[in-house]
């Protein structure tokens, strides 16, 4: 079976359990933020391994299902648990979801993450807005025959982050008194984290912070056209930072410190969604 069909039979499964809900808004909860999922009005719950096709999640701590319902407003499709590279999905695998949205009618990418805090002037605990990224991973999940259904061969990243959600994600943070940094998000495959040295090499490409996700489903969705914004929750100084050892503890400690806050804004941001 090729992507298309695929694709299409996923939708067909999805779609079957929306009762006519049609949803606006993809809404990818990182490290700390899913709980997120639990506040979403009327909900539909469908777990990964019911949809046809559909990769299935094996971190600890992360759920894997879709929540459809309502939020701010606004009906939401939330991916509670995202596929990492670093799990052994094939960077095809790590974008189906988005690709799925985007069969469903949904134009409107938002994905949240957990990220190493690079540009030295900044804390853990900070929002960084995603302006930009830097891939020196050589995978690119349009690696082979493009699916022409789904957009171009070679397409453009200038606008990968909507300058225009950029500018509403502001507002919105000045609306709620929550101080947000704007930077450039780089790409490592993890699962280790990154060396000192890898993040010294990260600053001096023009890095603010570093993760393992995020970046193939912006490029999935620039490939078809759909509008999207990230927000980094910047959970730690990256390696060689501070004189202590990196840990996930540490990553789910200070996403657990700032959740209320970063739900404060991702809804805000949910509500003026334009
Ligand atoms: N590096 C990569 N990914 C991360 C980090 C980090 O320091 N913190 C949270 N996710």
């Amino acid at each position: 079976m090729n992507l298309m069909e695929s694709l299409d039979e996923s939708k067909k499964y999805i779609e079957s359990r929306l009762d006519g809900r049609k949803p606006e808004i993809g809404l990818v909860l990182g490290s700390g933020l899913g709980d997120m999922a639990e506040t979403i009005g009327d909900p539909v719950v469908i777990d990964y391994h019911e949809i046809p096709h559909f990769p299935v999640s094996t971190v600890p701590g992360h759920k894997g299902r879709l929540v459809i319902g309502e939020l701010e407003g606004r009906t939401v499709l939330c991916m509670q648990g995202r596929f990492h590279y670093y799990e052994g999905y094939s960077m095809d695998e790590v974008v189906y979801p988005v690709r799925v949205m985007k069969m469903l009618g949904i134009s409107n990418l938002f994905l949240t993450n957990a990220a190493g805090c690079v540009n030295e002037s900044w804390k853990p605990g900070d929002l960084m807005l995603i302006s930009d990224h830097i891939k020196i991973v050589a995978e690119n999940p349009l690696r082979g025959r493009n699916p022409d259904e789904l957009g171009e061969r070679f397409f453009d990243m200038t606008n990968a982050y909507d300058k225009g959600l950029l500018a509403l994600a502001e507002k919105a943070a000045i609306k709620k008194g929550i101080p947000v940094r704007k930077g450039v998000y780089m790409l490592f495959t993890g699962p280790s984290f990154e060396t000192p040295a890898e993040v010294r090499f990260a600053r001096l490409a023009g890095a603010d912070a570093v993760g393992m996700s995020t970046v193939p489903e912006a490029i999935a969705a620039s490939h078809m056209r759909m509008r999207t914004l990230g927000i980094s929750c910047l959970t730690n100084m990256a390696a060689g930072i501070l004189d202590q050892p990196l840990n996930h503890e540490e990553v789910l400690e200070t996403g657990e410190r700032v959740k209320t806050t970063f739900s404060a804004l991702v809804r805000e941001i949910i509500r003026t969604w334009n």
